[in-house]
């Protein structure tokens, strides 16, 4: 990523200087360390951001017009604020129109901008580069404009732009984790409520290493979508079962599962058992990390990882193999893919002795059975949305 200030050269020999209110922001990316596709499912979610982030740099202007340069793409796009449509040439001014059309929808006024960003996170890696892209523009426009938009609220406003602007169904733990995390902790969000507690990842021993399988599919939002509606079908059936309140599969629980989920059957019934153990192995997680038993975390990332390839069938070859030739390796205590699924990343926990050669023997041997370079991340829990 370039230094700030190459960047406010950039931005400067760009767009003349509106003698207006200016800034540079940034939001990260995340990787998920167990709670996987629980968050739509009012579960619980274990996410951490990462030091890779989108960087933002913007200036207020006196009309409605905005001018959004991506460094990355050497692209501008010119639009008002008054006639926000999506865009089916520029795929990334949909973030930032998607953002501003759900901040204006709030009843806030806010001012034309200059914008310049870049990023180094990966794009299709599973590792959040939309929220993150999202995000910065919140918490750009909410600063330049002194909106006050509270944390929480942002993420969900930002929630909304990607499922109703960008059209894509996802849960809130992206936008959720990018805006609100804290360095050298990871979040467990309970997505019901929107509350979070921090927990520290304080082992020195340890490290987070993710892998980037390299893998591109298009597959994700159906498949996503899907496996939304088979979760939504074990709901009902559920809520007719049970002589309780069932308003998510996070109403069920793993007794009620195996008391009545036989009756389910099929593939509905693989889904619920996946979100189900899933929300009971997050809480399990959090109290293992808590009681610095990184044993036990270990085995219950791996295990999410058997119940995504199996019950949630949302793996794929590359990931399994990742995943496998990690467990393999000296100094691994758990091992799984991370994010929706179908393509991207997985999350490694791994001892700081044996990082370089994890990298080293899981690259080489990802290379001789797939044919595909990966790339490998080793990163501490970082902080969410900030100045720079
Ligand atoms: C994607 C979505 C998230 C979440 C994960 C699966 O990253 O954006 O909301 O559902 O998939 O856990």
């Amino acid at each position: 990523m370039r230094e700030l200030k190459d960047l406010q050269q950039i931005f400067r020999d760009r767009f003349p200087d509106t003698g207006l209110k200016e800034g540079a922001f940034f939001a990260p990316g995340r990787v998920n360390l167990i709670g996987e596709h629980t968050d739509y499912n009012d579960g619980f979610v274990l996410p951490m951001a990462i030091e890779k982030k989108i960087c933002m740099l913007a200036q207020l202007r006196d009309d409605r017009e905005i001018r959004a340069y991506s460094l990355d793409f050497d692209k501008e796009v010119v639009f008002s604020l008054l006639d926000l449509e999506f865009d089916s040439e520029n795929m990334w001014v949909n973030y930032l129109k998607g953002v501003m059309d759900e901040i204006q929808k709030m009843d806030y006024y806010i001012s034309g901008m200059n914008i310049l960003f870049t990023g180094d996170i990966p794009k299709g890696a599973g590792l959040s580069s939309s929220a993150a892209l999202e995000v910065a523009a919140a918490y750009t426009i909410d600063t330049l404009n002194e909106l006050d938009i509270k944390p929480v609220e942002m993420a969900l406003l930002c929630q909304r732009a990607e499922n109703k602007f960008v059209g894509v169904n996802c849960g809130i733990m992206d936008q959720y984790i990018s805006r609100l995390g804290k360095k050298d902790n990871a979040l467990m969000i309970d997505c019901r409520t929107n509350e979070y507690e921090l927990v520290p990842l304080a082992n020195e021993d340890y490290r987070i290493v993710i892998c980037n399988s390299m893998v591109e599919r298009g597959l994700v939002d159906s498949e996503y979508n899907k496996r939304r509606e088979e979760c939504e079908k074990a709901v009902e059936f559920f809520r007719d079962t049970l002589n309780h309140r069932v308003e998510a599969l996070r109403d069920v629980s793993i007794e009620e599962l195996e008391e009545k989920g036989g009756e389910l059957g099929g593939i509905t019934l693989r889904r619920a058992r996946h979100v189900i153990t899933e929300n009971n192995r997050v809480l399990v997680a959090v109290s293992a990390l808590r009681n610095n038993d990184l044993e036990t975390f270990g085995k219950l990332m791996t295990e999410s990882h058997l119940s995504l390839r199996g019950d949630y069938e949302v793996s794929c070859k590359e990931l399994d193999i990742l995943v496998e030739l990690a467990l393999k390796q000296r100094g691994v205590l758990g091992s799984r893919m991370t994010g929706a699924g179908f393509r991207g990343c997985t999350v490694s926990l791994v001892h700081r002795d044996n990082v370089s050669e994890f990298i080293e023997n899981v690259k080489k041997a990802y290379y001789q059975e797939t044919g595909i370079e990966m790339e490998a991340y080793v990163t501490t829990p970082a902080d969410g949305a900030g100045e720079i």
